[in-house]
């Protein structure tokens, strides 16, 4: 979903809850197919955290999958619409109003950390955002991240008009340099997505692993385990 001007919002928070000021959900209530195809190493009662969450598809689903789940987003309208999700669904999620900078990241609290289409970061918020998923992932604990590449200018069928907003594989391989990369994928597919994300698309979709340095003894008895097929 491109902003008329194609320039950084200098008011995100006005901006998406403008977006959000629907009865529709701009993305959709079913979740991201990405992360539905890489969530299965995610045992229920593991805690994950999703950031920039919107309006809960993500968030929601993964709840229904017995995760304890937080998630955070900028807009105060989406995060409305995401509790209201949840609620239809019968499951919790700790939903809060944060932006990147604001919210108070837990260190090596999560099993998971799910980025989806968070690309309203520029390349310095992106820097401190992506440090912060990293710090909040517990050894062993898996990133599973879906955005769209520079190919994306374009099809225009979703995300930052700003190719500096885009993400390639090598970006992402040396941004996440800390972590193992289990997956890394670019490719095209047609996205459904609500009205907001519609049409051909140009992604990349990640799951990478924090390495567990912990010996045998010092890990809990299930740690979660990364699935080799690549494609949603
Ligand atoms: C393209 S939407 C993706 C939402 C969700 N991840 C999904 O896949 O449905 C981008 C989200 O980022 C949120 N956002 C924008 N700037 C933010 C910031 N600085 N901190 C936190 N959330 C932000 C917006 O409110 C919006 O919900």
């Amino acid at each position: 979903m491109n902003s008329p001007t194609d320039k950084p919002f200098t008011d995100p928070a006005g901006t998406w809850n403008q977006r959000f000021e629907t009865d529709a959900y701009v993305f959709g209530k079913a979740p991201n197919r990405w992360l539905q195809a890489q969530a299965a190493p995610w045992k229920p009662g593991q805690r994950v955290l999703c950031v920039a969450d919107g309006e809960g598809r993500n968030s929601v689903w993964l709840a229904q999958q017995g995760l304890q789940v937080d998630a955070f987003d900028i807009a105060e309208v989406g995060v409305a619409k995401a509790r209201t999700l949840a609620a239809e669904h019968g499951v919790n999620v700790n939903f809060s109003v944060n932006d990147c900078d604001g919210y108070e990241w837990r260190a090596a609290a999560y099993d998971g950390v799910v980025a989806i289409f968070v690309q309203f970061a520029d390349p310095a918020l992106r820097e401190r955002m992506f440090a912060h998923m990293v710090k909040s992932l517990k050894p062993g604990g898996l990133l599973v991240l879906q955005g769209y590449t520079l190919k994306q200018l374009d099809y225009k069928t979703g995300g930052p008009g700003q190719a500096s907003h885009l993400y390639s594989g090598d970006l992402l391989r040396t941004a996440f340099a800390e972590l193992e990369i289990a997956t890394l994928t670019e490719y095209e597919a047609e996205l459904n997505e609500g009205h907001g994300h519609r049409g051909m698309s140009a992604l990349v979709g990640m799951v990478a692993r924090k390495p567990d340095r912990r010996t045998p003894h010092e890990r809990p008895p299930t740690s979660p385990r990364t699935r080799r097929d690549s494609r949603p």
